[in-house]
């Protein structure tokens, strides 16, 4: 029986028939993180049916290809070593060399931090503005900000990415040039909001502080001719972010020097060894244990055989609020794709729009949507307070998030209504009805620590190249941005007055704008 058969099987049943059989469906864990896939459209032939997939399209011989260095990127020709820079021991000497830029940066850090590197006037920093975007923004910003109690005393962080002149001017307002030291990640030192942002912050710098306004820099680069070239002369600092990690899996490295310098010491060395952990599971699990495999299979099959073309990610947890947009990139931006590398299209669809935010804030919100829309979104509750000091919040937190999954699956059909408030009018009875039979999975920790966030990440960069593996997708590259980006630099002359958009409608906008 084909997987489509099985969903048409199952899709056939009501939602309470399949999860009747599912409740002694065991909970997986690995890394301090339970998971839960009881509430999904699976039986055990359809699970059967899923193994024999991840067998088929050899998902344990794709993670020993990761982990033993094989050029897994084919367009781009590489390895994808992320998992290197959080290995305490790598084996391989590429695997050594990607792990020592992490070390060059921690040395740095701690200079930083001890202040014994100091800036152009002899003065300690302060402050540290991270200047980066994307794969070299979103990681650095989601761990200070999950761990914004854990700061040490005296060093303010900041972030700037957009091109919006706003974001700079902010991310500077009201620091000292003397005392502030600037991080620039760029992998090809060749990205526009970064390279202008960095610009403006060198002429603050040079302001403040003069001609060795260089001290107060540091660049975090895959490509050391662009970024001396930056330097013009002046002896900055740069560390070495390898080619073979790509932007969204590079938050283990030299482009989270910032967390390094701002946060205490110990978050950074267990946030490594938590993805460490869950590295050694993947590694090893077989299919059925496998948490990233059978995620993976989970996105297949909600996405490719049901047909569900979003995910809904909810984080009931305070340090996890900026995930949704972490993960919006690892995932869509790896496999937001329809051409696999030899050419051919995937012929099913791919990755769903993920989507989401922060439990318990976004039930008086989305939330009427998830239940009540006509659309049916698969839902991922992360249930991990980020304290356990007030058992009452831990509690409120944990049922509010059992309630939703409970409420989505199961419903609240007419009789129900009528039978729990007889007096209503029909019509007002009718609109609290909850169709029910949307599926969700519940990923768990007791409380969110810089080791759970570590080996939650690696596992969702594990699943999003498996997942990559079942749509026979390139995980690694990102085509699909280049061609607005082209577009962007063809168009600043038009909008400057020097010449005429080509696309007519485009051309109307910017007179508009002009005007
Ligand atoms: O948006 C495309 C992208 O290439 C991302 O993959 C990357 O994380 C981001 O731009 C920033 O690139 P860079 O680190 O080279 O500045």
């Amino acid at each position: 029986m084909s997987l489509t058969d099985h969903a048409e099987r199952l899709r056939a049943l009501p939602f309470r028939t399949i999860l009747s059989i599912r409740t002694a469906t065991k909970p997986l864990s690995a890394a301090g993180w339970s998971v839960d896939l009881s509430r999904h459209y699976l039986d055990t032939d359809a699970t059967a049916a899923l193994f024999a997939l991840a067998e088929d399209r050899d998902l344990k011989g794709a993670l020993a290809s990761l982990f033993d260095g094989e050029k897994v990127n084919a367009s781009e020709d590489r390895a994808a070593l992320h998992w290197a820079l959080r290995a305490g021991h790598p084996e391989s000497d590429e695997a050594q060399r990607v792990r020592q830029t992490v070390l060059a940066a921690e040395n740095l850090a701690q200079e930083i931090a001890w202040s014994s590197r100091k800036g152009a006037t002899g003065e300690r920093f302060s402050a540290i503005v991270h200047i980066g975007i994307g794969g070299s923004d979103f990681g650095p910003r989601l761990i200070a900000d999950a761990f914004e109690d854990k700061r040490r005393d005296g060093i303010e962080l900041r972030y700037c990415a957009n091109l919006d002149p706003l974001d700079l001017e902010l991310a500077l307002d009201g620091l000292d040039p003397a005392q502030t030291f600037v991080i620039g990640v760029s992998k090809s030192f060749g990205t526009e909001e970064t390279l202008y942002n960095l610009g403006r912050a060198r002429s603050w710098v040079k302001d403040g502080v003069g001609k060795d306004w260089a001290k107060h820099f540091a660049l975090v680069t895959a490509n050391p001719e662009r970024a001396t070239e930056w330097l013009d002369g002046a002896d900055g600092l740069l560390l070495d972010l390898p080619e073979s990690i790509g932007g969204r899996f590079s938050i283990w490295s030299a482009g989270s020097l910032a967390c390094s310098i701002a946060l205490q010491a110990d978050v950074m060395e267990d946030f490594r060894a938590g993805a460490e952990a869950m590295d050694k599971h993947v590694a090893r699990a077989d299919i059925a244990e496998n948490l990233a495999i059978r995620l993976a299979l989970m996105d297949y099959w909600n996405a490719s055989v049901l047909g569900f073309g979003a995910r809904a990610l909810l984080a009931y947890s305070r340090r996890l609020r900026l995930l949704p947009a972490y993960l919006q990139q690892l995932e869509m931006e790896s496999n937001g794709k329809t051409v696999r590398p030899d050419g051919r299209s995937v012929s099913e669809p791919t990755a769903p729009l993920l989507w989401g935010g922060e439990g318990t804030i976004g039930q008086h919100s989305y939330h009427q949507w998830l239940h009540q829309s006509p659309s049916m979104v698969p839902a991922e509750f992360i249930i991990a307070p980020g304290t356990t000091e007030d058992t009452e919040g831990v509690t409120g937190l944990t049922a509010h998030a059992l309630a939703q999954a409970e409420v989505l699956a199961n419903g609240r059909s007419l009789a129900d209504v009528q039978r729990d408030e007889p007096d209503l009018p029909l019509e007002i009875a009718a609109q609290k009805v909850h169709a029910g039979g949307r599926p969700s999975t519940i990923i768990h920790a007791p409380r969110l620590t810089a080791f759970r966030l570590g080996s939650l990440i690696a596992l969702y960069e594990h699943r999003t190249y498996l997942a990559g593996k079942l749509w026979g997708l390139n995980s690694f590259d990102q085509w699909g941005v280049e061609r607005g980006k082209t577009m962007a630099g063809q168009l600043k002359p038009a909008l400057r007055g020097e010449r005429t958009a080509t696309d007519a409608i485009t051309a109307k906008l910017i007179a508009a704008i002009r005007s």
